[in-house]
């Protein structure tokens, strides 16, 4: 069975992906951004995902106005880095996961949520600068990326609510993939910022935090945040933060913060920076079982299942050993 095993959030500034290509992480202004992504990319390092789901917006460079998907899933076999006006990043081609993508899509379809399906796509800083924080400078991607295209450039964007929502439903959808993956859930974009219009450089750090300390606790109030209040509080571009939300509703009720970053600013935006953790889940029930409470249990499984071991991850089709809360 595949599982989600943590969630991270990142902003996905351009400028960031500026900085590293052009080889600027050094300056003090960015090496103060870049120093709070070194201990993240240690633990993506540890974590070792077989499979990164990254929540992203696509910034005009895939979509035009002509065609805005409010979900948009990525079931390519890759995905070329866009041309965003000075060429394409130099950063490798996004390896996709078909087979799981197309799960997930068959299973959140029929689940009534009406994403899209892109078969073809290119991907922009919104994707591959997370990409660069988390995993550094590498010549491939240690691991395909399934991309999910959310709409938060065009009103109407997808409520706080929805965003959650379709996080539970792809949490479902991977726990239901039969091949032993683990599954790391990105959400991008944020925090706080308004790059045009006269409140253009807006950033709100006390909104920031504590939609931070909200994520780690108690996501249930942020979901609730109707986006007038994201763009009065976080500006207009401060929307992006919805998407954190599918992570979010993603990961387990309760999850371990590992690790927070926040800074102010990168370009023109403040950067803020989490990685949660799902518990590990317990192959075996947490209480020692009585040897009455074993033998009655071994009574009523015999007849339907004689073969079966007692316990253990076996790729074998309707096997459910682990608990799937
Ligand atoms: C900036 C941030 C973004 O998220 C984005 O998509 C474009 C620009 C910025 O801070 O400049
Ligand atoms: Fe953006």
């Amino acid at each position: 069975m595949a599982r989600i095993i943590a969630g991270v959030t990142s902003s996905h500034v351009p400028a960031i992906g500026a900085a590293i290509d052009n080889k600027k992480t050094e300056e003090p202004y960015w090496k103060r951004v870049f120093s709070g992504f070194v201990k993240s990319k240690e633990w993506m390092a540890d974590a070792k995902p077989d499979v990164v789901i990254a929540v992203y917006n696509d910034h005009a460079s895939a979509f035009s106005v002509e065609l805005i998907p409010t979900f948009a899933l990525g079931c390519a076999a890759e995905f070329p880095p866009a041309d965003e006006g000075w060429g394409p990043r130099p950063v490798p081609v996004v390896k996709g996961h078909p087979a799981l993508a197309s799960h997930i899509a068959q299973s959140v379809i029929l689940d009534e949520f009406d994403l899209t399906i892109v078969n073809k796509m290119e991907v922009d800083h919104g994707l591959t600068v997370p990409l660069n924080l988390m995993f550094g400078s590498p010549t491939e991607w240690p691991c395909p990326v399934i991309p999910l295209a959310v709409n938060v450039v065009m009103y109407p964007p997808p409520t706080g609510h929805r965003c959650y929502m379709l996080g539970r439903a792809i949490r479902k959808a991977v726990q239901s993939y039969p091949e032993d993956l683990r599954v790391v859930i990105m959400g991008t974009g944020g925090m706080s910022h308004q790059i045009s219009g006269p409140r253009a450089g807006l950033i709100n750090s006390k909104f920031d935090k504590a939609y931070l300390d909200g994520l780690t606790k108690d996501p249930k109030k942020l979901i609730r945040i109707p986006h007038v209040e994201y763009m009065r509080e976080a500006g207009a571009e401060g929307i992006e933060m919805v998407m954190w939300l599918v992570m979010r509703g993603a990961l387990d009720d309760k999850v371990k913060e590992v690790y927070r970053f926040y800074t102010v600013p990168a370009s023109n935006t403040a950067v803020g920076h989490i990685i949660l953790e799902n518990a590990e889940r317990k192959i075996k029930s947490r209480r020692p079982a009585s040897a009455k409470g074993r033998a009655a249990r071994a009574k009523r499984a015999a007849p339907r299942a004689p073969s079966l071991p007692a316990s253990g991850g076996g790729k074998g089709r309707g096997l459910v050993v682990r608990s799937q809360r």
